[in-house]
């Protein structure tokens, strides 16, 4: 006997084709535990903060007993010859007056030794100007071929999330901290940071935005001094831009987005901040 209840229907396959999509869309992870329109002006809020006062399920969770605030450790003064670079650096990046100024003044700098292994400079991707810059870590070979910003893999998973929120990278502006590829995609040192900081603040001075997105916990840490980017992401911090103040929010860096598919869901959270921010 065939078990009528058993059979797939229409609504069955619909459903999931739908998901199928979906996950051809890079949405793997649920966001929350039930099915909500997370695009309406009615969604709730989870951003961290909000989380945080109300989660789901308080009553079952043990009180903590308040931990102290983690001790940061300064960041380490360069060494004499870093200094002169940094200092160097800081005037190079003071005396552009326009973002061309910029790449036109980064490309004749010789302070910073991952030039020399580079093939080209990676000054940005998208439009400057736009209300929300996102900055990056380092240029990968991808970037470092093309000389744009987030094109390889993890630039798609950016482009993906920016999709679900109904931006294109046209409509943003897209940097790095450092703008030349470190060799084997190194972490860049915390002196090579140190040389580019200053001509990635005049970037995101010159380009204005109202929202900057620092992603991954080197661009966070360089740029808005928070360490612990699992625990800060989504959590809006004041930026000083050099003639007013902005909002930041640290995100999950895409490629550790791509090696831990479940972390998108917090990932699709921070986007909706955004979008909502833009409003
Ligand atoms: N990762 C980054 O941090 N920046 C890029 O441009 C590409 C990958």
């Amino acid at each position: 006997m065939i078990n009528m209840a058993a059979m797939p229907t229409d609504r069955d396959k619909a459903a999931r084709d739908l998901l199928a999509f979906y996950l051809e869309a890079g949405a793997d992870a649920p966001v929350g535990e039930t099915a909500t329109d997370w695009l309406s002006p009615d969604a709730p809020d989870l951003s961290p903060a909000r989380a945080a006062t109300v989660p789901p399920s308080a009553a079952a969770r043990p009180v903590l007993p308040p931990r102290a605030a983690p001790i940061v450790p300064a960041q380490a003064p360069p060494p004499p010859a870093a200094e002169a670079a940094v200092m160097a650096a800081r005037e190079a990046a003071r005396s552009a007056a326009s973002l061309d100024e910029l790449r036109t003044i980064l490309e004749a700098f010789d302070g910073c030794a991952l030039k020399g292994t580079a093939t080209q400079l990676v000054f940005a991707d998208g439009t400057p100007n736009s209300r929300v810059m996102f900055v990056g870590e380092a240029p990968g070979y991808e970037e470092d071929k093309s000389g744009l910003a987030f094109v390889g893999r993890s630039g798609q998973l950016l482009d993906k999330m920016l999709a679900a929120i109904g931006l294109n990278r046209s409509q943003v502006y897209i940097a790095n901290i450092v703008p030349w590829r470190p060799p084997g995609n190194r972490t860049p040192t915390p002196v090579e940071t140190q040389i580019c900081l200053p001509f990635i603040q005049r970037q995101i001075e010159l380009s204005d935005p109202d929202i900057l997105v620092t992603i991954g916990q080197p661009s966070t840490g360089a740029l808005l001094n928070v360490q612990g980017i699992t625990k800060n992401r989504g959590r809006w911090q004041p930026y000083h831009t050099g003639t007013r103040e902005i909002r930041a929010m640290p995100m999950l860096h895409p490629a550790y987005l791509l090696r831990t598919p479940i972390a998108k869901r917090l990932a699709w959270r921070d986007f909706l901040a955004i979008k909502k921010a833009l409003g």
